[in-house]
């Protein structure tokens, strides 16, 4: 009798053992399971392929190349549904992603293959705070409405200097705001984040709760957890000056010392902003030179800005304007649907290294894409100043921790837009070779700077590997206790992670 028993408690055991964990077949839930537990959970917050909200939501990037296949899209509304969807896949092992504006160009960044894709579309909330000195922003807002909605009051916060851009991707990447060399990166005028961590639980990081944390997520992108709303210090700035310039192609030396006077000198005007470019158009077979010009207050006529009002111009609508208009007016100019990739590269602010990226860049297009019949090839030169490097410091400090004893610099970013499918890894390909040239010359020359801008990087590029002041510890550091099963760095599709620098 009681070897009977025993023999039975022993059977049942085994065949618990093997009904928990037949061989061959996954522990842990299928993407439709979580798909559906999610569904359950929260109702009319899960779209499958076939329903327009998902093709809609697939398709709501910059650039076609991003478009992908998720098995689901779910749309949260708030901030306690993104936290119970953490709990959901923290005990899955399938892949999510979030999407924020979806500008960046990089394939499954910010989408998925077969994961989650959660999509930020319904947390659009905007709402100054009572004393006005704060605003908070839902992560699906885009900085153009974040804009428009402060102009009513005469006020600012730091964020992209086109309105289509995501609030969340700029931000977690420090972000480069017309008022930067005033006010630091974007990030550094971030008063506290919202965060769903890995566990679930929703925290508030500031320069008071979760400090680390708080700095963590100035510039250390998506490997810490998903952020459900941003509190942005505000400023004044009710009139600005801004627009911009077109000059003809035979200004090369002329706006090339100009952008590098500007670099050194111009800048010193903190409350100047310029962003000179390269400009490539194939259907036109023409290369032109483009300037944005901005200045925070009501007279445009600036010292600062007077070496650029003076080259020679095809057109120009420089003057008085409130940066929602300016914003609202360039957005027209770089709508979304055609397929895009950007590469940085990094340099101190001469003329010297100006040239070197100008006719390597230059050429290199001409010589192996100028086929490519709907081209558009550009290099942005965004000058980068101590007092902006500075700034920041006196902020409390991010993890990107630039060197301001070498500043000023050049952040560049090369940009490429085409339609054809079929020239994707060629231009891919073009434009690795073209940056690897420019740095070699950069590098030979003295003038190659350290630091790697996340927002305007490539695929494959060097980030965090880059970031100053042995940070990139500090940030591993940080991970390891916000998240230490790894949730956002294995299972969070793409961006730059801390832990694979
Ligand atoms: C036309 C254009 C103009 C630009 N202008 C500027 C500029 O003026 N200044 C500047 O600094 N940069 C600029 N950028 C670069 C821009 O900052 C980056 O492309 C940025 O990633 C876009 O943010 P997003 O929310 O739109 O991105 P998304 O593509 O939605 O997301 C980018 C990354 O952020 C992560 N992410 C998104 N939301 C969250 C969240 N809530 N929590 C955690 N992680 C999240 C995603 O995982 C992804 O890896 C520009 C880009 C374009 C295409
Ligand atoms: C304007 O150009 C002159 C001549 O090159 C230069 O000396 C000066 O520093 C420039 N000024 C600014 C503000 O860039
Ligand atoms: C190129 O990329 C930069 C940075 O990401 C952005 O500021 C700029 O608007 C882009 N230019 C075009 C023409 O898309």
């Amino acid at each position: 009798m009681r070897s009977t028993v025993a023999h039975l408690g022993l059977l049942s055991a085994v065949v618990a053992a093997s009904s928990t964990c037949p061989p061959d077949y996954p522990t842990k839930p299928y993407p439709t399971d979580v798909c559906q537990t999610l569904d359950k959970q929260y109702p009319e917050t899960i779209f499958y392929p076939g329903s327009k909200t998902y093709k809609d939501e697939n398709e709501n990037y910059w650039s076609p190349t991003t478009y992908s296949n998720p098995a689901c899209v779910f749309v949260p509304s708030n901030a306690d549904q993104v936290a119970g969807a953490v709990k959901v896949l923290a005990n899955s092992d399938i892949k999510f992603a979030v999407r924020g504006g979806g500008h960046m160009p990089i394939r499954g960044y910010a989408n998925t293959d077969g994961g989650v894709l959660i999509a930020f579309t319904k947390m659009d909330q905007i709402e100054l705070s009572e004393d006005k000195s704060s605003v908070s922003v839902g992560p699906g807002q885009k900085w153009g409405s974040v804009y428009n909605y402060l102009e009513l009051h005469g006020l600012i916060a730091l964020g992209g200097r086109v309105g289509l851009v995501g609030v969340p991707g700029l931000l977690l990447g420090g972000g480069i705001s017309f008022y930067s060399n005033q006010h630091g990166f974007a990030s550094d005028n971030v008063v506290a984040f919202e965060v769903v961590l890995a566990s679930g639980k929703i925290v508030t990081a500031s320069a008071e709760k979760h400090s680390d944390l708080f700095w963590a997520l100035k510039g250390g992108g998506n490997s810490f957890g998903i952020v459900t709303r941003f509190d942005l210090a505000t400023f004044n700035s009710p009139k600005v000056c801004a627009g911009v310039l077109q000059i003809p192609s035979t200004q090369r030396d002329e706006f090339l010392s100009t952008v590098a006077s500007f670099g050194q000198e111009g800048s010193k005007d903190a409350k100047a902003a310029v962003i000179p470019s390269i400009f490539m158009l194939r259907l036109l077979d023409a290369t032109v030179y483009t300037s944005a010009l901005f200045y925070d207050g009501e007279k445009c006529d600036q010292p600062a800005l007077s070496n650029f009002t003076a080259l020679p111009t095809l057109a120009s609508t420089y003057g008085p304007t409130t940066l929602a208009k300016y914003v609202a007016g360039t957005d027209a100019l770089i709508p979304p649907g055609t397929r895009q990739h950007f590469q940085v590269v990094s340099s101190f602010a001469t003329a010297e290294a100006l040239e070197a990226v100008h006719d390597i860049f230059v050429s290199g297009v001409k010589d192996e894409l100028w086929d490519i019949l709907d081209l558009q090839a550009s290099v942005a030169f965004q000058p980068i100043t101590k007092q902006f490097v500075e700034a920041g410091v006196k902020k409390g400090g991010n993890p990107q921790g630039v060197d301001p004893s070498k500043a000023p610099y050049f952040w560049m970013v090369q940009n490429f837009s085409w339609s054809n499918e079929k020239y994707d890894q060629r231009i891919v390909d073009v434009c690795a070779s073209i940056t690897a040239k420019i740095n070699k010359k950069l590098d030979a020359t003295g003038q190659k700077a350290q630091y790697q801008y996340l927002n305007d990087a490539g695929e494959g590029q060097s980030v965090f590997q880059n970031y100053g002041d042995g940070n990139l510890a500090k940030l591993k550091e940080i991970r390891a206790k916000y998240d230490p099963a790894r949730l956002f760095t294995d299972s969070l599709n793409g961006g730059w992670k801390v832990e694979d620098a």
